[in-house]
């Protein structure tokens, strides 16, 4: 696609959302500011990610979120980072976050073609502590002319999306992100200048991967058919080679190591919780949407993730995720 072939390893994300613009001749640059401030978040949120130790941001706050799950002090922090950046775009109208029970109003601009923004500021707390790789995931829907922040307006198929992608805090911090037609770019962000570069043009996932990515001990909670789906993965070979088993904990390396290598991450719905853990709007929905752009697939077992429609806002789902080919064998036992 035109998009496409307009990017060059080096160049900066601000050159590379302005080039996107500029291939869309109608476009007024609200997408483009928009990102600008998601990389602002992410800059942000980086530096106190890796301060925390130092400024005493590991640990635990002390209370339960929506999820009923204990919240880190950098998931409150990063929280607040978020909606204020999207908050300064003076773009946003609807903030819905993992961390909040009830979307943030935070501004009137309705029927103007804003946005809504869907966003897991800190993904993998558990793994803040131990100083394991963590992430922030974000969805962005553009508002349609009578949309007004109601709950039927704020859940839509992922496939509405017009922007999504995560941020990965690790060893480097790695923005991912696709827009409806730019296909999934990578940009690494060198701290000293304080921009992103595109380090990873048109990330396509491999056709079939080698590693298997599930959380096994989780097996006893499974129902017959999952426990066959995993076994495969563990038992079949690739490449005249046994699989290999990999899992962070973080949703967002797991990804980005399938997104790279190759392979499937599933974390499976169970007889007791058919959801299963993950949520569909802020981590599933983002994903699916890279999945896909990268030519790779993202399904709940039944449904393409990208069809669901959520029934509230902090709906789990299963997910099932990678590359095409795995992620269809998965469909095919699970669904005999
Ligand atoms: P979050 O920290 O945003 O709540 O997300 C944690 C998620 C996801 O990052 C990861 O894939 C999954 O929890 C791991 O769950 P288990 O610890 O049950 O394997
Ligand atoms: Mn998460
Ligand atoms: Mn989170």
């Amino acid at each position: 696609m035109e998009g496409r072939r307009n990017v060059k390893v080096g160049m900066s994300l601000t050159a590379w959302v302005l080039r996107q613009q500029s291939l869309h001749p109608g476009a007024r640059g609200e997408l483009s500011i928009l990102l600008t401030h998601v990389a602002l978040a992410a800059r942000m949120i980086a530096h106190k990610v890796s301060q925390a130790p130092l400024t005493g941001l590991i640990g635990q706050a002390g209370n339960v979120n929506v999820q009923g799950e204990e919240q880190a002090k950098l998931d409150i922090v990063a929280d607040q980072v978020f909606l204020d950046a999207m908050m300064t775009s003076d773009l946003v109208s609807t903030l819905v976050s993992e961390e909040r029970e009830e979307p943030a109003y935070v501004s009137e601009h309705w029927g103007r073609g804003h946005y809504t923004v869907f966003y897991d500021p800190l993904d993998g707390s558990s793994n803040i502590d131990v100083n394991v790789t963590v992430g922030s995931i974000f969805g962005i829907y553009r508002h349609r002319p009578n949309d007004r922040g109601r709950l039927t307006d704020l859940l839509r198929p992922g496939a509405d999306q017009v922007a999504a992608g995560y941020v990965m805090y690790g060893a480097s911090t790695i923005l991912v992100l696709a827009t409806e037609d730019s296909g999934v770019q990578g940009f690494t962000l060198l701290p000293e200048v304080g921009e992103f570069f595109l380090t990873h043009p048109d990330m396509q996932m491999p056709e079939v991967g080698r590693s298997y990515s599930c959380n096994e001990s989780r097996q006893p909670f499974w129902s017959d058919e999952v426990r066959r789906v995993v076994a495969r993965f563990r038992e079949e070979e690739v490449g005249g080679s046994k699989r290999t088993a990999r899992y962070v904990g973080s949703l967002i390396a797991d990804f980005h190591r399938t997104l790279l290598k190759g392979g499937i991450f599933m974390y499976p719905g169970e007889v007791e919780k058919p959801g299963g853990k993950l949520r569909l709007m802020y981590e599933a929905a983002p994903l699916g949407f890279l999945a896909e752009a990268a030519g790779g697939g993202a399904h709940d077992g039944r449904q393409r993730i990208l069809e669901k429609v959520a029934d509230t806002l902090h709906e789990r789902t299963p997910l099932f995720i990678g590359s095409k080919v795995d992620v269809e064998e998965a469909l095919r036992i699970l669904n005999p």
